[in-house]
Parts: structure tokens; sequence; C-alpha cells
């Protein structure tokens, strides 16, 4: 075979789509691994896309987005982030993952270091081995809710690090940092004069508590903040999110726009600008079942003897698989195959993760129960085996 880049060599592959993979495989499966909203995207946001396309959206925008769309997310970023934003700081990108590349590619350069959660979204780590970057992992631990320790992050922090990238509410934790971490963070950032990437895909769905954006607080210009329409209006088929980026170097950071994605899709950006503009009961009724089922998993969970993390944001729950003696690809996969159900194994967040599974709870009600029940059945089976 003639030579492709090294860097696509040593990419790691996500463990949540090996699992998809072999569930696709089977008759009848539970899907716990998915990462998505199992709901349709409400009716009047689909109604605006078809509109769209009579109307004629169906050429390529401007770079940064329809004016009509970032005008609303300069909106909805005032009213519900409390952020005065100029219009030239906001970029509609295909996802928040192109806005996750492009804030490591305005930032750092080959060789530079960036700060990760571990556990952590594993497309941060892709893109930082893409890029030739170095992640440098900071631990989030189970026995601090997955909370940062600000002590290690500093002692993390060289001469070479160029950013920190945070995720609150977490995938896959499911932990939201209260304000005062993310004003320590901020401070943090200052002391070191690195940037503070601020990934809050989830910012909607808050299960208890509140969702703060590092971006509201920004002294100096040094918060890039990333969001979608993805999962708060279950539209991750549309690949629409949006990047907040400093007005220093805004300017800069569109300037990959153009060869990478010239635009995100016009039909999606019309609906994702009738999602910002129009009722949000729809995001409430959603955010309300996710709350009813996160109980519903945590107290199968708790009965059957399995330890976990509370989340109070995103869709995702940790357990902890310690007691079976698995590592959590073995897991997943001897689960997947006795069971019929599908996890995501924590190896896949991140090197400190593999005595982790993540359970998404974004699933049927039914599915969910049933799919929690036989991961109990089989964890107490496994947990046995070695007490004998
Ligand atoms: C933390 C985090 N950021 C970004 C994304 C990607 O969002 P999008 O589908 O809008 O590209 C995901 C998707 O799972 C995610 O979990």
């Amino acid at each position: 075979m003639r030579k492709v880049a090294e860097c696509l060599k040593n990419m790691p592959i996500s463990g949540i789509r090996e699992i998809m993979d072999l569930a696709a495989e089977r008759q009848e499966t539970f899907h716990l691994e998915l990462g998505e909203p199992g709901f349709p995207t409400p009716a009047h946001i689909q109604e605006a896309a078809f509109q769209a396309i009579r109307d004629g959206y169906t050429k390529y925008t401007p770079n940064a987005g329809l004016p009509s769309l970032r005008q609303a997310i300069q909106r909805k970023l005032a009213a519900e982030n409390g952020i005065e934003a100029g219009l030239e700081q906001i970029a509609v990108t295909p996802g928040a993952i192109f806005a996750s590349a492009s804030a490591l590619m305005t930032v750092a350069e080959a060789g530079d270091e960036i700060l990760i959660p571990d556990p952590f979204w594993p497309d941060y780590h892709m893109l930082t081995v893409i890029l030739g970057l170095k992640a440098v992992f900071y631990k989030l631990r189970a026995e601090n809710d997955f909370q940062p320790d600000l002590a290690e992050l500093d002692r993390l922090i060289s001469p070479r690090t160029r950013a920190l990238v945070i995720n609150s509410p977490s995938n896959p934790t499911g932990s939201v940092f209260p304000r005062e971490m993310i004003e320590s963070l901020l401070e943090l950032a200052v002391r070191h004069d690195i940037y503070l990437i601020s990934d809050e895909v989830y910012e909607r769905i808050i299960l208890e508590g509140e969702h703060h954006s590092p971006a509201a607080l920004d002294p100096d210009g040094r918060v890039i903040a990333i969001y979608a329409a993805s999962k708060t209006y279950a539209m991750t088929g549309w690949r629409l999110g949006w990047y907040l980026a400093p007005r220093q170097i805004a300017p800069e950071m569109n300037k990959l726009l153009e060869p990478f994605v010239a635009s995100a899709s016009s039909v999606s950006q019309k609906a994702a600008e009738a999602a910002l503009s129009g009722p949000q009961d729809c995001v409430r009724e959603m955010v309300a079942a996710y709350v009813r089922r996160r109980d519903m998993a945590l107290s199968l969970l708790e009965a059957g003897g399995v330890r976990f993390n509370r989340p109070r944001g995103a869709f995702y729950l940790i357990a902890d698989i310690s007691p079976t003696g698995l590592g959590s690809y073995a897991f997943a996969r001897q689960l997947l195959q006795a069971t019929g159900v599908a996890v995501a194994p924590g190896l896949t967040f991140g090197p400190g993760s593999d005595h982790l599974i993540r359970l998404s709870f974004c699933a049927e009600d039914e599915e969910l129960r049933e799919g929690v029940n036989r991961f109990c059945r089989f964890y107490q089976g496994l947990v046995k085996r070695i007490a004998a």
C-alpha cells in the first residue's frame, strides 16, 4: 500500500462505534451506548426546513453562516448565557465537532500541549493526534464528583500548554461544573496565559442545578465557547453547531471555514434558526424525560448493587465495574453477547477509565428499564463468580 499519513494510523478509533457495529449484527439489542436523543426533531423545526428548501435556501451561505441565524444565536447568548457578543464573534459550523477542531487549529500548532479531561469525549483525543498536538490528561475522579483537581491541573501546565479544554455538562460523566469551579478555571487560564475552550453542547440538558458559561466571565478574550443544536433539539443528523470566539482571534479562526467546509448546510441553518427563535417547550419536555429516565436507571442500579455517579447534566451516567474484575472492553463485548445490551466501554473515554462503563439514558423508558436490569444481572453474575 502506498503511504498514508502517519497521524491517521495513530488515531484512536471510537470504542462506542465498535460496540455499535457489533450491536448492528444482532437481532435484539438494548441501545444504551448511543449519545443522541431518541426523540424526533420537533415538528416546527422540520417544517422550517421544508419551507427553507421551498424558499430557495439550497445554495452556499456566507462562510460564517446566514446573518439571520447568527443574530438568533446572538440573542440566545444574551438571553440565556449572559453574554453580549458581537456578530463578528459568532460563526456557524457543521456540528460542534468542527467548532472543536477549529478551536484547536486556531490556538495550537504541532508539538503544543492541550489539557484534556480524562474521562473525555473521544473526538478531542482524535483531534489532538491528527493535528500533532500533545494531549495532556487531567483526571476527573468519581470520588470528586468528576470535578477537576485545580492543584493537579496547575502542575500539568508547561510552557508548551496552549489551551485547557473543559466540557460541562460533561460527556461521559454527566457532571456539571458549579460557578466557583468555572471561575477558578478561568483564573488558572489567566494566570498561565492560556486559552479556555469550553464545550457546552449539553448546556440546555441540565437535570439539576445550573449551567454557567465561562465566556460570560471572560476577562480578556481567552474563551472559545462551542455550542450546537444537535443535542438540545434532537438534531444530531442536521450537523449544525456554532462557536463564539474572542474578538481578537475570530477573524483568524473564521478563515478555516472556507477550505474545510465552505459553510454549514443552508437548510440546517434555517432549521436551527427556527429552533432558537421558536417555542422552547420541546426542550423542556425532552429534559423532563431525561430526568425521569435518569432517576429510573439510578434506582435500578442501586437495587442491583452497582456503584454509579449521579449525573446532573447531559444524558449519561457512569457505572463502576471494578468489582467484576473485567476491563471495560471485555465487559462491554461480553455484556452485548450475553444479554444484547450495548454500552460504551470506559477505556474509549481515557486511559484512566478502564474500570468504568458509560450508560446513556436517552433510550425509550422500556428499552432503558430492560437494558439496565440485564446490565445489573450480568454484573451480579460476574461479581458472584469472583467471590466463589
Ligand atoms: C462533548 C461533545 N462535544 C461535541 C459533540 C459533537 O456535537 P455535534 O454532533 O454537534 O458535532 C458531542 C457529541 O457527542 C459531544 O458529546
